[in-house]
């Protein structure tokens, strides 16, 4: 019986008490600091930047799960590297060279993962599944917090988990939007691993508690 790693999304924070949401974060039961960062080209919508980054790495003490929703993201490996991410993830729908890119980010130090969009088929990993350490499941349009859950994600979830049982690797599956205290547990039942969760840690009245009760599911 595996617990979930719980990756609580600071685009939901609030940015006017950053250092405290990050601090927050570290005393709580989750496992990674999910960092979004949208340039307003690969999605209608721009984050943080580096600087915002920089001081986020300054105060937290969880690993930074960087999840980049940008153009051409190769041009960035290093400095991301430098800023501290643990996992790089890149969108599969940004990248001409895929496999190129995740031999990038192992060289650079960091543990490469792929970001699906909600129509791009899991089976489109096929050729490198044994190269990525986490594959991040949209289960919302990227760009927004806050959004519904598109429910087909389960049957992603699903058929993602037979290929990396038949390939027989570590690669963890990332739920990444939408992700609620009423479909989380169905979620780690599909065979996710990793669970993000934004406005349900940060729009609750006791966000530490909240990350508790998804830590305290159990995934299969
Ligand atoms: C959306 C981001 C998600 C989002 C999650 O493009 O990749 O990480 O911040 O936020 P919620 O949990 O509110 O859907
Ligand atoms: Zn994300």
């Amino acid at each position: 019986m595996k617990l979930p790693i719980i990756a609580p999304s600071l685009l939901a924070a609030d940015f006017g008490n950053l250092q405290r949401d990050v601090e927050m974060v570290n005393r709580s039961e989750a496992g990674w600091h999910h960092i979004d960062v949208m340039d307003g080209v690969f999605v209608p919508n721009i984050s943080y930047g580096m600087p915002v980054i920089e001081a986020i790495q300054k105060h937290a003490s969880l690993p930074l799960d960087v999840h980049l929703m940008i153009v051409d993201p190769d041009r960035y490996i290093e400095t991301f590297s430098r800023l501290g991410a643990q996992n790089l993830t890149v969108h599969y729908e940004a990248c001409t060279h895929l496999h190129r890119s995740l031999q990038h980010i192992h060289q650079a130090g960091m543990k490469a993962g792929v970001a699906l969009n909600p129509h791009t088929p899991v089976q489109l990993l096929s050729e490198v599944l044994q190269d990525i350490d986490v594959v991040c499941l949209m289960s919302v349009n990227p760009g927004f917090g806050g959004q519904v859950f598109i429910e087909q994600t389960h049957q992603k979830i699903r058929q993602l988990r037979t290929m990396i049982e038949e390939r027989q690797c570590n690669t963890l599956i990332e739920i990444d939007g939408g992700v609620t205290l009423t479909n989380a547990q169905a979620l780690l039942d599909s065979g996710a691993d990793v669970l993000v969760a934004g406005s349900l840690v940060f729009g609750s009245q006791n966000p530490e508690a909240t990350i508790s009760k998804l830590a305290a599911l159990t995934a299969n």
